[in-house]
């Protein structure tokens, strides 16, 4: 059966407390649609292990520092819902952009630190957005538990320190990060790329495996990553915005793998920009 979609706070909160009254636990999956096989595991997560599920659908205005970006998101709802169909989901909350940020709207939630780095760095505003509107998810579905894949791996450390500063009541949970037969990571971005673009994309993760194991071994990041950049410029990419180690906490620049260290891409191919990232240990 295909879940109710809800578009009001005020539907949404007539679920929830009905709910709660009767001592079910939520679980919430923030989205911005075009849904693929990383979403989709992220609900069966969450279906897994909380009495109700809820999906967001909400292409948030707030995290785009480009308006041509923003326009160009994929926005395919119906077929979103179709996607959620098998999964059980009990409503998908699709709220408008006056709904979000209705007139007068005049907050803003920054993490420190965190947002400084990686994605932050070349993103200005854009984890602002993130935790902005993911703060707000939270309250309106009054879920116990929300569900993040590991993909994008700085915004679930944002979000987990978010939630943790402020109090809110919520496990978050990151998921692995599901990827396609190439190896290239799932993302609704993967649906802007051209035939020929696709193709290429798969460099990405390759060398980053590559990277991965020499840095198990014991490589230091200094010796390996100009050639892993120039091998990812040579498989087509335009441009690598960063390939970094750090550490997967606190997002700390490493030299050389710990037990805890992380591998973190963002590369430009045609017009798109991918981002990845790999556990190292
Ligand atoms: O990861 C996303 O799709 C978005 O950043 C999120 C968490 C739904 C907030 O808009």
């Amino acid at each position: 059966m295909i879940a109710p979609i809800e578009t009001t706070l005020a539907g949404l909160r007539a679920r929830t407390t009905a709910w709660r009254k009767a001592g079910e636990t939520i679980g919430v999956v923030p989205t911005m649609g075009a849904l693929h096989q990383g979403h989709l595991s992220l609900a069966r997560a969450a279906r897994d292990t909380c009495d109700r599920v809820i999906v967001t659908i909400f292409v948030n205005p707030k995290q785009f520092n480009n308006p041509e970006d923003l326009e160009n998101y994929p926005r395919t709802e119906q077929d979103d819902a179709k996607k959620l169909e098998s999964i059980g989901v009990d409503v998908i909350y699709v709220p408008d952009g006056a709904q979000m940020y209705p007139d007068g709207f005049a907050t803003n939630v920054s993490v420190g630190g965190l947002t400084d780095m990686l994605c932050g760095a070349h993103r200005p505003g854009h984890f602002d957005g993130v935790a902005t509107v993911v703060s707000k998810l939270f309250l309106q579905t009054s879920a116990d538990k929300a569900f993040f894949g590991e993909k994008d791996y700085q915004q679930l450390q944002i979000v987990r320190r978010m939630a943790a500063d402020l109090d809110i009541p919520i496990e978050v949970i990151g998921c692995p990060t599901i990827r396609e037969i190439d190896g290239l990571a799932m993302s609704s971005r993967n649906l802007l790329l051209s035939d020929r673009a696709r193709a290429k994309a798969a460099a990405l993760p390759d060398v980053m495996e590559d990277m991965r194991v020499a840095l198990a071994k014991g490589a230091l990041m200094s010796d390996i990553v100009d050639v892993a950049k120039a091998k990812i410029i040579a498989a087509g990419f335009n441009d690598v915005e960063y390939l970094e180690l750090r550490d997967s906490d606190q997002l700390k620049p490493l030299n050389k793998a710990n037990a805890n260290s992380r591998l973190f891409a963002a590369a430009w191919l045609a017009g798109v920009r991918l981002i990845d990232n790999v556990g190292v240990h």
